[in-house]
C-alpha cells in the first residue's frame, strides 16, 4: 500500500497509469478520462479492461480485476509490491532510495542479482570470444554442419564453452567473489578435506566441450545458459545441460526467444511453440519471428500467462511420438486450461522443426504451418488412431480418452459444443452415451467465478459510493470546475447520511460502503485499501462507470431513494409483524404496531412518499 510520505506514495503521484499500462497493451481512448484494451488477465475479443486517467487505476469488467498502477504491474510481471514499486521508479528514472528496501537481507538479495546479471553478461561475451578461437574449430564446424550461419550464431549471442573447467573461473575471479560465484549456477566445486574453509575449494565450470546457448530473460539480459555437448560420448553428461535454478533464473518462467519473439508475436498475433532451442533457432531464421521453445519440459502455468500478454493464440509445434510427448501433452493441457486459442502442427514422423526445415526447405514449413490443426480436430484424430475400432466398446475408449480433454476447458460452452461436436463425429448414436457424455462434460467446477457484477446496485447506491470515494477529486480535478459550488463536498454529506441513518444496510455494498466509510474517516485512498477481491473489483467498477456528473441534486436525490428504500423495508417488515400478531390474536401488539406503522407513513409522506 501507497501512504503519504513513503517512497511508493512518491512512485505513484509521478506514475501516469495509462501510459505504464501502455507499455504492456494497446489502449484506446473511450472517454474524456477513460482508456481501454483487451484484458491481459484473461482472454476475451471485445475489450473489457479499462484505464481510469484521473483516477489512476484499472478495471476489467470481464475478470473483475482491478487496482491501482502498482496492482497491474505486479499481476502482469508477477512480482511483489516492492519489486513493483522498483520497476516503475527505474521507468521515470526516479532515483531508488537505499531504504526503499524492506529488510537488509532484501538488499543484499537486489545486490547479489545485480552481480549475478553481470556475471551472466561477462560469460556470454567470455563463450562467445571462445568460439573464435583455434581450440573451438570443433564447434564451428557442428555449427555450419547444422546450418547455422555467423550471422545467427551472432544474434543469438551463441558461444562454446571450452573443455577446460577454469578458464572461465580466471576470467572472473579478479572481479567477482567466489560465494557469488557459486549462486552463479556455472560452477561446481569440490571442497578440499575436513577444515578447509570456502575458498580452498576448487570451482570448475559445469559447461565444458558446449556449444553454448543464452537464455535471457523478457527483456534480454541473459540469466543462464543451455549448453549442447560436442561429444559423443555419454561419459560427457547430457546432450543438453541447462543452469540450474539461481535467484536471478527460475526455468518455470522463462521461455527461450521471448525477448525476440514478443513483438513479432504480438503484431502476427500468434506464436509458434516447438520443443528445442536448436528447433527454434531454425524455425526463427526460416523468417517465423514469432517463435519461442519450451526446452524439453513441460509448459507452467507461469510460462503460459508470460505469453499470454503477447497473444492467446498459439501453433504448438511437438513431435507426438517422441520422449516429450508426455511433456507435451501436459503443455497442451494447461494451454487449454489458460484459454489460449491452440492449433497443432503436426509433422512427418521422425521429423522435427529444425530437421523438417532443412531437409523440406522453409517454403515447405510454411505450408506445414498454415495447414495446422486446431486442437479440437487434432484430439478427435487421436482418439481415432489410437482407439480405430468403430465398435461400441471402441467408441467408448475413444470417449474416456477424448473427456479429460474436454473437461480442462474452462468455458462450459465450448464444452457443451465440444461434446455435441464429439458424439457426431465418433458417430455415437446411443442415446444414453450421449447424455453421459454431455453430463460428464458438464461436471467441470467453474474454476473462474465473474467478479460481482456493478448492475446489482441500484443508482442511488452507485451515486453514494461515487460520493464516499471523491474526496481526493474535490480538491483537485472538482475546484477547477466552473461553477461548481464550493461548498459541496459529496464525501463528507454521503458519509454524514450513511453513517447515521445506515441507509445501506441489506445493500449488496454494504461492506463495501462500510469499509469507504472507515476510509474517508481514517483519510485513506480507497482504491488502496486491503479490500476482499469481489469488493475492490465492484467498487472500481462503479468508479469507472461515471456517467453523470455527481452534483448536490443528484447526491441528495439518491440519499432520498435509499431513504425511501429503507422506510419501505420497515414498512414491510411492520406489515408482516402486524399479520402475524393479528394471528396469534396479540391486540396489544396489533395496536403498538399500527401505530408504528402510521407515524412510519407520516414520515414517508413527509419525504414526498405515498405508500
Ligand atoms: P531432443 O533430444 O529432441 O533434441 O530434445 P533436439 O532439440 O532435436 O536437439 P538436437 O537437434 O539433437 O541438437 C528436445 C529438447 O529437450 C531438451 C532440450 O531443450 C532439447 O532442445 N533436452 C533434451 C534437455 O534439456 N536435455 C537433454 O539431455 C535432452
Ligand atoms: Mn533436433
Amino acid at each position: 500500500m501507497a501512504n503519504p510520505g513513503d517512497f511508493a506514495y512518491l512512485v505513484k503521484q509521478q506514475a501516469d497509469i495509462v501510459r505504464i499500462v501502455g507499455e504492456y497493451m494497446t489502449l484506446r481512448k473511450s472517454g474524456a478520462q477513460n482508456f481501454q484494451g483487451l484484458c491481459p488477465f484473461h482472454q476475451e475479443k471485445t475489450p473489457s479492461f479499462s484505464v481510469h486517467a484521473s483516477r489512476q487505476f484499472f478495471h476489467c469488467f470481464g475478470c473483475g480485476a482491478s487496482g491501482d498502477v502498482f496492482s497491474f504491474v505486479q499481476k502482469i510481471e508477477n512480482i511483489t509490491f516492492p519489486e513493483a514499486v522498483r520497476l516503475i521508479a527505474e521507468k521515470l528514472k526516479i532515483p531508488l532510495p537505499k531504504m526503499s528496501y524492506s529488510s537488509p537481507e532484501e538488499e543484499r538479495q537486489a545486490g547479489m542479482r545485480v552481480g549475478l546479471i553481470e556475471i551472466h553478461e561477462r560469460a556470454c561475451k567470455f563463450f562467445q570470444d571462445q568460439l573464435r578461437r583455434p581450440e573451438a574449430a570443433h564447434a564451428r564446424e557442428y555449427l555450419a554442419s547444422r546450418g547455422i550461419a555467423p550471422e545467427i550464431i551472432a544474434e543469438f549471442r551463441m558461444g562454446y564453452a571450452p573443455d577446460s573447467g577454469f578458464l572461465l573461473r580466471d576470467a572472473l575471479r579478479g572481479q567477482y567473489d567466489e560465494a557469488l560465484l557459486r549462486e552463479s549456477g556455472l560452477f561446481s566445486w569440490k571442497d578440499k578435506g575436513d577444515e578447509a574453509a570456502d575458498h580452498d575449494a576448487v570451482l570448475y565450470s559445469k559447461f565444458r566441450n558446449r556449444v553454448m546457448f543464452p537464455i535471457a530473460n523478457e527483456s534480454g539480459k541473459v540469466i543462464a545458459f543451455t549448453g549442447r555437448t560436442l561429444a559423443s560420448d555419454e561419459k560427457s553428461g547430457p546432450k543438453y545441460l541447462n543452469s540450474p535454478e539461481t535467484p536471478i533464473y527460475s526455468k518455470s518462467r522463462v521461455l527461450f526467444n521471448l525477448d525476440k519473439a514478443k513483438e513479432p508475436i504480438r503484431k502476427l498475433e500468434y506464436a509458434i511453440l516447438v520443443e528445442g532451442q536448436m528447433d527454434c533457432i531454425s524455425v526463427y531464421t526460416a523468417g517465423f519471428r514469432n517463435v519461442i521453445a519450451s526446452s524439453g519440459t513441460a509448459f507452467t502455468e507461469l510460462q503460459a500467462r508470460l505469453l499470454g500478454r503477447f497473444s492467446k493464440n498459439i501453433v504448438v509445434n511437438f513431435d507426438p511420438d517422441t520422449a516429450g510427448a508426455a511433456a507435451a501433452e501436459r503443455s497442451l493441457a494447461l494451454l487449454v486450461s489458460e484459454e489460449f486459442q491452440i492449433k497443432v502442427l503436426t509433422l512427418e514422423a521422425g521429423f522435427d522443426p529444425d530437421l523438417y526445415i532443412r531437409r523440406k526447405g522453409v517454403a515447405a514449413y510454411g505450408e506445414a504451418l498454415s495447414h495446422s490443426q486446431k486442437y479440437f480436430d487434432y484430439l478427435i484424430e487421436r482418439s481415432r488412431a489410437l482407439f480405430p475400432a468403430r465398435t461400441p466398446e471402441g467408441k467408448v475408449k475413444a470417449l474416456n480418452y477424448l473427456l479429460p480433454h474436454i473437461q480442462r476447458v474452462p468455458s462450459r460452452i465450448v464444452r457443451d459444443e465440444w461434446a455435441n461436436e464429439i458424439s457426431h463425429r465418433l458417430g455415437i448414436e446411443s442415446a444414453v452415451l450421449r447424455q453421459e457424455l454431455r453430463h460428464a462434460a458438464g461436471t467441470r467446477s467453474a474454476s473462474r467465478v465473474n467478479a460481482l457484477s456493478a448492475t446489482i446496485l441500484t443508482d442511488a447506491e452507485r451515486v453514494l459510493i461515487r460520493a464516499l470515494a471523491s474526496q481526493e477529486l474535490s480538491h483537485s480535478a472538482a475546484s477547477d470546475r466552473e461553477g461548481q459550488d464550493l461548498d459541496f463536498e459529496p464525501a463528507r454529506q454521503a458519509h454524514f447520511a450513511l453513517s447515521r441513518e445506515r441507509l445501506h444496510s441489506g445493500s449488496a455494498a454494504e461492506s463495501l460502503i462500510d469499509f469507504l466509510l472507515l476510509a474517508q474517516e481514517q483519510g485513506l485512498d480507497p482504491m488502496s485499501l486491503p479490500l476482499e477481491e469481489d469488493a475492490r473489483s465492484l467498487l472500481a467498477s462503479v468508479l469507472m462507470d461515471e456517467h453523470e456528473d455527481l452534483t448536490p441534486e443528484l447526491l441528495e436525490s439518491s440519499i432520498r431513494s435509499l431513504r425511501r428504500r429503507v422506510f419501505r423495508r420497515q414498512l414491510e417488515d411492520l406489515q408482516q409483524q402486524l399479520k402475524e400478531a393479528e394471528r396469534q390474536q396479540d391486540s396489544a401488539l396489533a395496536a403498538r404496531l399500527l401505530q408504528e406503522r402510521l407515524s412510519l407513513r407520516r414520515a414517508m409522506s413527509t419525504m414526498g412518499e405515498s405508500a
